[in-house]
């Protein structure tokens, strides 16, 4: 079970409104780099790896679910004083007249999130591999999202995020190394 608790893991704060930032951020909402995809994917293999890994994917998956909740509070407060013209002119025109402001699980491109984006192959290394590389590809993303903003608050929020992903990328590096060494311990008689 979880407890929640109000507050975001990690101050958000925006300086402008900006509907064309809104759309790119998109991305690591309902994309396959994104964090619903990584909450997802690690709280979905808890049920298949051996005891010692457990918590890693218990603690990242949930502060993946953290993590969402920012980007949400992103989009939100990027978008929240904008005008239909303002969608218009970012090219979600089409969002607009199908979600208002709502946000929705979807990426940059306007593709709808998937469960294709997550795999769960039942071998503990194979899917500690897919987990690392997931949180590369999640560091590589928000360092283009950086990037793309002049924003001093929103590349403040945004690196936070960045610098996680390298911790968890360490952490499942670790696990892979600890299933590693239990595997060769259990060859020795
Ligand atoms: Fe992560």
């Amino acid at each position: 079970m979880w407890i929640y608790e109000k507050k975001l893991q990690y101050p958000v704060r925006v300086s402008k409104c900006d509907v064309r930032m809104a759309k790119l951020l998109i991305e690591q909402y309902g994309g396959a780099d994104g964090e619903l995809a990584a909450a997802l994917r690690y709280l979905n293999q808890r049920y298949t790896v051996p005891d010692k890994v457990i918590g890693v994917l218990n603690d990242i998956g949930t502060e993946e679910l953290a993590h969402l909740e920012m980007i949400a509070t992103m989009v939100y407060k990027l978008t929240k004083d904008a005008t239909p013209e303002d969608f218009e002119r970012a090219g979600l025109s089409a969002h607009y007249v199908n979600h208002d402001k709502a946000l929705f699980y979807e990426n940059a491109g306007g593709v709808p999130f998937t469960a294709t984006y997550i795999q769960a192959k039942g071998d503990p290394i194979a899917d500690l591999y897919e987990d690392i590389a997931a949180e590369e590809k999640a560091r590589a993303t928000y360092q283009w999202l950086i990037n793309m903003t002049d924003d001093p608050d929103l590349k403040d929020s945004l690196s936070f995020l960045r610098e996680r992903e390298v911790i968890h990328s360490q952490r499942f590096r670790e696990s892979v190394e600890i299933l590693k060494e239990e595997r060769e311990r259990k060859k020795v008689f």
